[in-house]
């Protein structure tokens, strides 16, 4: 992975909105237009309705116009590694290949490099409503 998808979540990280958990969580991706998304987690009084730093990734690189999620990588302050939650993984695979690499960062860097087949096995999906 090279420094600037690192350096993307890092600096993502600081523009989370996380004054309840106070848990700040970043999170990049780089596309299949080769640009880079970022995303950081917003939270909200009324909890469940505040959401991850991943979906905020995603929804930059939708409404950028690409497609697909190529690389991501995740970093959040409070913990050495952040794998995505099981909402998220689930999230990153609708928009990734079985392959799709996921970092888990530090603030000083990548710690640990997984697939998101191997986060998430056995993934839903069903030809029957897509
Ligand atoms: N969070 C993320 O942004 N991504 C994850 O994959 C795990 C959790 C956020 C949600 C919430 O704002 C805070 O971390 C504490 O759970």
């Amino acid at each position: 992975m090279s420094h600037d998808l690192f350096e993307a979540a890092r600096t993502a990280m600081g523009f989370a909105y996380a004054p309840y958990s106070k848990f700040p969580v970043g999170a990049a991706i780089r596309a299949d237009d080769g640009k880079v998304y970022a995303g950081a987690n917003i939270e909200n009084i009324s909890f469940p309705q505040g959401w991850c730093a991943e979906p905020t990734a995603i929804g930059a690189m939708i409404m950028g116009g690409a497609k697909k999620i190529v690389e991501i990588a995740v970093i959040a302050e409070k913990l050495p590694l952040c794998p995505p939650c099981g909402g998220c993984r689930q999230k990153i695979a609708e928009f990734a290949s079985p392959s799709t690499r996921i970092y888990l960062c530090d603030e000083t860097g990548v710690k640990e490099t997984m697939t998101i087949n191997e986060l998430l096995p056995h993934s839903f999906k069903t030809e029957v409503i897509g």
